[in-house]
């Protein structure tokens, strides 16, 4: 297994150039099985969950021809309808595959994803609305096996809470379905709009791209020829990086990134003294002397992201004075308190608020990574520690962070990925 050794206290400075964003990528792998013709996807990530997704389409009987940033996918050869566990347990996106496997098929069979590190993450609204859709569904030896022979129907769907997964399975669903499907209360993250755009260019009617309500005109079944799609840069690796140069109080610049998708994050880092030049696809960040403190609660977009939760709890590890960090999407998000703590932070955790009193100075030591987002953030809190930490278990990384390490070096960090001695 990997763990990372970070050197901390250097100043970094200088480029980075953000990736594609692997939470569009994913949806947007699973809508290709609406289709049976060529869709080429280009700027995706470089990550684990991707190669994971697209690795599940071949089993399926899809051909993928993956190089680099680009894949060729064709999903007119599926044989299969069956998610199985392995891949499934890998990642819990591959849900995605629900509805398009349904909508297109007529019946599937995927593996339940089950509890994660950050929290129980049911997924019984997508059942719910796909049900509303006519599918019958059943659970059983730990599969979701969905049938919709005639095919899916049409829908009023009224989420109870907004799902992001959710919304991006039943849009799929619905574009393949017969008739009218409204989905109120759903997500609008640019990842969600991302799927709507390329469902969209191929035809199928969709209004209310971007708000909580998307009306979705489905096709009875034919299947859809996608033009080519470029993956919009990742603003969570983007916001990780605005991070890293606010912990080390360096100025760097984000290239090939979209500054409306991290508005959320920038407001707080101005909270936090921080000031930046933007253009049209890069940021620079200013950081300030010392970081302020400031108050965070976790919301649906364009609210603070629960995926920056963690890096800014870091952040705030710096601050002079004391940060409340409120999480109100996922109920075990704070894996990495008791880490941080061990490299010298001082928070305090009650149920899903935290309380960080800022320290001076970081300590290095050997930590574990929890879930991916955690990972990022105790790498983050290593840029400062005094001497040595391994952050160990960064599998996790891998799974959402594209050469992480290599990115960072390159900014100036002293930073090696090392293989465990057993
Ligand atoms: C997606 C993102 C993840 C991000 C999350 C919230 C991907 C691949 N992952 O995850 O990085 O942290 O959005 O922005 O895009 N819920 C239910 N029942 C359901 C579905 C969800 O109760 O059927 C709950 C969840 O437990 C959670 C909340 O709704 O508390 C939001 O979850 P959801 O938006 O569905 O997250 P994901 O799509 O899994």
């Amino acid at each position: 297994m990997d763990y990372l050794q970070i050197n901390g206290g250097r100043k970094l400075g200088g480029n980075v150039i953000i990736s594609g964003a692997k939470n569009a990528a994913l949806p947007i792998i699973a809508a290709t099985i609406l289709s049976d013709k060529d869709v080429t996807l280009t700027n995706l990530p470089n990550v684990v969950d991707i190669r994971t997704l697209l690795k599940l389409l071949t089993m399926l009987g899809g051909k993928v021809e993956h190089e680099g940033t680009t894949a060729k996918i064709n999903n007119g050869s599926i044989t299969s309808t069956k998610a199985v566990y392995e891949i499934v347990s890998q990642m819990r996106a591959s849900i995605l595959v629900l509805g398009p496997l349904l909508a297109r098929f007529g019946e599937c069979e995927v593996s339940l994803p089950g509890g994660c590190a950050i929290g129980q993450r049911p997924i019984d609204l997508h059942l719910k609305a796909l049900e509303a859709m006519g599918a019958k569904i059943e659970i059983k030896g730990g599969y979701v096996r969905a049938e919709a022979h005639e095919g899916l129907h049409g829908a009023k769907i009224i989420f109870d809470k907004i799902t992001v997964g959710g919304t991006e399975n039943i849009v799929m669903a619905a574009a393949l379905a017969k008739g009218v499907t409204t989905i109120i209360n759903a997500a609008k993250e640019p990842e969600v709009v991302q799927l709507c755009e390329m469902i969209a260019d191929a035809g199928v009617k969709i209004e209310g791209i971007g708000t909580n309500e998307l009306t979705i005109y489905g096709t009875d079944r034919k299947p859809l020829t996608f033009k080519p799609v470029e993956i919009i840069p990742d603003r969570i690796e983007a916001g990780t990086y605005l991070c890293a140069g606010a912990i080390t109080g360096s100025v760097i610049t984000l290239n090939k990134v979209d500054e409306r998708h991290i508005r959320a994050s920038i407001d707080k880092l101005e909270t936090m003294g921080c000031r930046f030049d933007l253009t049209q696809d890069s940021i620079t960040i200013y950081p300030p002397q010392k970081i302020k403190p400031v108050n965070i609660t976790t919301i649906e977009y364009p609210g603070f992201p629960t995926d920056m939760q963690a890096q800014f709890m870091a952040l705030t590890v710096m601050a002079k004075g004391e940060s409340i960090i409120e999480e109100r999407l996922f109920e075990n998000r704070f894996m990495h308190v008791s880490e941080l703590n061990r490299l010298g932070a001082d928070i305090w955790l009650k149920g899903n608020i935290a309380a960080v009193k800022g320290v001076d100075k970081l300590y290095g030591a050997d930590v574990m990574a929890t879930d991916l987002r955690a990972s990022s953030a105790l790498v983050l809190a290593a840029l400062v520690a005094e001497g040595t930490t391994n952050v160990r278990r960064i599998y996790h990384l891998d799974r959402g962070y594209d050469d992480l390490e290599g990115k960072l070096s390159a900014l100036g960090a002293d930073i090696v990925r090392k293989k465990e001695v057993k």
